[in-house]
């Protein structure tokens, strides 16, 4: 396992959604002290994006889906993280993070931060009835069905979730927490 870092990290998840990654993306780079954790979707869906995953976060860790149990989750109840984002959050990893399924390195992330009482702030993809998104090569149309919204607002009401719908407001909610952490 890594060392301890000297003072608590921020903790982003990167699921395999091509909606608001770009913007995602962008935040990250202008962060400091952040590790990236991806599911396995993560990872593909960045690489046909055209970007290295590895890449990213400057000299931050990266944490990959390779094993059943998700040994990285072991460094929040270390205390390397004082907060967890997971954007952007795609319609899959919504809906088991509301059914309480922790399976992939993600959704335990947000699991294991949940019982370590660590506050997490989560960019949904599926917001609005009706949206366009950047496929790899065009913008396509896209109609979220009432079972992925209906993931996203119950996602609102659990504890220590912050719930954001642009990327505007992650990076509002993001300054907000380390304000309140500095
Ligand atoms: C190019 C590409 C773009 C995708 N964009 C989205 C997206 O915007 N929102 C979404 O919910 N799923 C999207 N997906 C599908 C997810 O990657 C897929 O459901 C995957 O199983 C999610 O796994 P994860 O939640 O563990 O990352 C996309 C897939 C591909 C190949």
């Amino acid at each position: 396992m890594q060392s301890r870092p000297e003072k608590p990290r921020l903790a982003w998840a990167v699921t395999g959604s091509g909606h608001y990654l770009e913007e995602c993306l962008d935040i990250i780079r202008d962060l400091d002290d952040v590790d990236l954790f991806y599911s396995r979707a993560g990872e593909e869906v960045i690489r046909m994006y055209g970007h290295e995953p590895k890449a990213v976060n400057g000299s931050g860790r990266v944490y990959h889906d390779r094993a059943a149990s998700a040994p990285p989750v072991g460094l929040f109840y270390r205390g390397d993280y004082h907060t967890l984002v997971v954007a952007p959050a795609t319609s899959n990893t919504v809906a088991k993070m509301v059914l309480g399924l922790s399976d992939t390195l993600v959704t335990n992330v947000y699991a294991q931060a949940g019982k370590c009482r660590i506050p997490s702030i989560i960019l949904a993809c599926d917001t609005e009835p009706e949206m366009e998104t950047p496929a790899p090569d065009r913008l396509v149309k896209v109609w979220p069905r009432e079972v992925d919204l209906a993931h996203t607002h119950k996602l609102r009401s659990f504890e220590a979730t912050t719930v954001v719908e642009t990327p505007e407001k992650l990076l509002t909610a993001i300054r907000l927490r380390l304000d309140e952490i500095n």
